[in-house]
């Protein structure tokens, strides 16, 4: 029997939603992105985000029940992100949900938005199995997760102060570029040269699989403060291509360093970050080194998602694990 879960996600600017059958077969895929709303800010203003996913949510819930060609009976259960996240947005997504687990009287299923980045993997690759290592790595968060079954996971490493995807937006915005500057920067760097300048790639003690973003991220500020006090005209696309290396060395270097540890020979990267062009075709080089398989994601199931969050939820229904009614946003919630 085929089992269609409905999945809502609503933790940070995307108001999305979808449905998955069987954990790995998108039906609808709706994403209704709010990024023009936040652009002119620079950033998330959280305030923005939570009222446009009011405004929003019901009609991207009739889309993505519409093209998937089923009707809220045909669902087997309601996944929903419950945190980390920004708490006014998520809490729209969990209240529309639990209305809609209750008026349907279908089970309703919490989600950890960064195990739902994780599942994304096993939507665009149907043979994807646990065990493997996954970097997650996006505006929120940059983690190295072993996962070792669906539905249990151990973090191997973190960041110790920014995210990676943060980092990224924060040098696009200080280049002028705009936002979000993940995307901005990778285009400009693809123009530049990654050795111009040598940014500093911070290494925790030698055991830490942790990593630390707001060293480089300070570099790449003061290298461009100190040429505008002397006059000098600072060739964008070598900078970003420069920031780019030097973040993409770290994310790789550690992450096949947990597969190393765990023995797993395959590595999958997830979250906005994981779009990036130069992190991709790297960690694919470097893990080819190690006869190490890497998967990820196409650019769309990278970034904020519903389908993946659907999938995500398949693992925990096959589980049993269900939330109550109660069920409340938890904007800090630990991945273990
Ligand atoms: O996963 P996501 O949509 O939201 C969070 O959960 O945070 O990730 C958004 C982040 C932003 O920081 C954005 O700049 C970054 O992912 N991003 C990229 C690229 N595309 C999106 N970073 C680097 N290169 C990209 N191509
Ligand atoms: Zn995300």
């Amino acid at each position: 029997m085929d089992t269609l879960i409905l999945g809502i996600e609503s933790s940070c600017d995307e108001t999305a939603a979808g449905v998955v059958k069987n954990g790995r077969e998108v039906l609808s895929n709706v994403i209704n992105t709010q990024i023009d709303f936040h652009k002119k800010y620079g950033g998330v203003v959280p305030e923005i985000a939570s009222r446009k996913h009011i405004e929003n949510i019901d009609s991207v819930i009739d889309e993505a029940l519409e093209n998937a060609g089923v009707t809220l009976a045909d669902i087997d259960a309601v996944a929903v992100t419950y945190g980390p996240g920004l708490v006014g947005a998520l809490l729209v997504g969990v209240s529309e949900a639990k209305a809609i687990a209750y008026a349907s009287d279908k089970p309703l299923i919490p989600v950890h938005h960064i195990r739902g980045h994780i599942s994304a993997n096993f939507i665009s690759h149907k043979e994807l199995e646990p065990p493997f290592v996954c970097l997650v790595a996006s505006g929120g968060h940059s983690h190295i997760v072993e996962v070792c079954s669906y539905t249990d996971f151990k973090v191997l490493g973190r960041t110790r102060d920014d995210a990676a995807g943060e980092a990224f937006d924060k040098i696009a915005r200080v280049l002028g570029l705009g936002y979000p500057g993940g995307p901005l920067i990778d285009k400009l760097a693809k123009e530049g040269n990654p050795t111009a300048v040598e940014f500093p790639r911070v290494k925790m003690d030698k055991d830490s699989l942790d990593f630390s973003f707001s060293g480089v991220k300070t570099a790449v500020i003061n290298f461009l403060h100190k040429a505008d006090q002397k006059g000098e005209t600072v060739n964008k696309a070598d900078i970003a291509a420069s920031f780019q290396n030097a973040v993409t060395d770290a994310l790789c270097e550690h992450t096949i360093e947990g597969a190393l540890r765990t023995g797993h020979k395959t590595v999958a990267i997830a979250g906005g970050v994981a779009a990036n062009s130069q992190l991709r075709k790297k960690m694919t080089d470097m893990c080819a080194k190690h006869g190490i398989s890497v998967v990820y994601p196409p650019s769309v199931l990278c970034t904020d998602n519903a389908v993946m969050i659907a999938c995500s939820g398949y693992y925990s229904y096959r589980e049993g694990e269900f939330a109550g009614l109660d069920l409340n946003a938890v904007p800090n919630l630990p991945l273990t």
